[in-house]
């Protein structure tokens, strides 16, 4: 019980660090849990509490860790990676929104002035090409805005069954300003897996990656994305690395995770080139 009131009291003030605003549920959302209510967020401080097993006057530092090694450092970069394990701060909202320039249904009509230039190219050349209408239905939405979706989703479908659909605030891409939901009217402007199917859905596959767009969530790969199959959700990373993930039918995070090992190798090539060098002169 002590630990459980100390991590209360930790929680419950609301701490800022590396421009990070960590509020009590949020803290106790991004732990896995979550919770709406103050008798669910004392039951999940309860399950954190035993998880954690650690002691009292550790549990400051731990939680601070916890949290903020799962804060992405780069919100504004192209590439910047939001999932499960690397989630965007409470007010993140990227400076450079503006109204996405063709037909949006709803109120989040907003993408990152990049990814809306794109966005035009690609819903032209769609209509050009084949004269199939690409609608837009949720670009940008808000930590706050998320909150409340992730939130009804959760009382319809359960915790788990929802997070297998919806970000938990804070891990949706969509607060990123590089992602729209893409729809057509002969889905009734609704987002469903057999968008996938239709001709509109297939030539997005296929086409997206020409202005910059890859599909997120790909079919088959669910254990690395962490959602399931959602060939309507297109993610804006560049032409170069879309093209890549495209041609290689991988993920962002297989991208990444390859580059990152790429990078290192070209590291430990270069210092070796000097070891050598250096032997060379000797
Ligand atoms: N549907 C995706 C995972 C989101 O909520 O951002
Ligand atoms: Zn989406």
């Amino acid at each position: 019980m002590k630990k459980i009131i100390i991590m209360l009291l930790f929680i419950s003030f609301t701490t800022t660090s590396n421009a990070i605003t960590l509020t009590m549920f949020e803290c106790v959302n991004h732990m896995g849990f979550y919770a709406k209510t103050d008798k669910e967020l004392s039951e999940a401080l309860e399950e954190i509490g035993e998880e954690l097993e650690i002691a009292d006057n550790d549990i400051e530092e731990e939680i601070r860790e916890y949290i903020e090694d799962k804060y992405v450092v780069n919100p504004d970069d192209i590439l910047v990676l939001v999932n499960k394990d690397s989630y965007l701060p409470v007010d993140y909202e990227p400076s450079d929104l503006v109204e996405a320039h063709t037909k949006c249904y709803g109120v989040n009509n907003k993408l990152r002035k990049i990814a809306a230039d794109n966005m035009k190219d690609l819903v032209e050349a769609a209509m050009e090409e084949s004269e199939y209408e690409l609608i837009l239905t949720s670009c940008y939405r808000s930590y706050g805005y998320q909150e409340r979706l992730f939130g009804n989703y959760v009382k319809r479908s359960g915790l788990e069954k929802a997070n297998t659909y919806s970000a938990r605030p804070g891990e949706s891409e969509h607060q990123t300003g590089l992602v729209a939901d893409i729809t057509t009217i002969k889905m009734g402007g609704l987002l469903k897996e057999e968008f996938g199917d239709t001709e509109e859905g297939i030539w997005l596959a296929n086409n997206a990656h020409k202005y910059g767009f890859i599909i997120r969530y790909l079919k088959g790969k669910e254990d690395i994305t962490g959602y399931q199959y959602e060939p309507w959700h297109i993610r804006y990373v560049g032409k170069e690395v879309a093209t890549y993930i495209y041609e290689n039918n991988i993920t962002l995070e297989e991208y990444l995770y390859s580059k990152e090992i790429q990078d290192k190798i070209i590291e430990i090539v270069k210092m070796l080139g000097n070891v050598l060098s250096f032997n060379d002169e000797v």
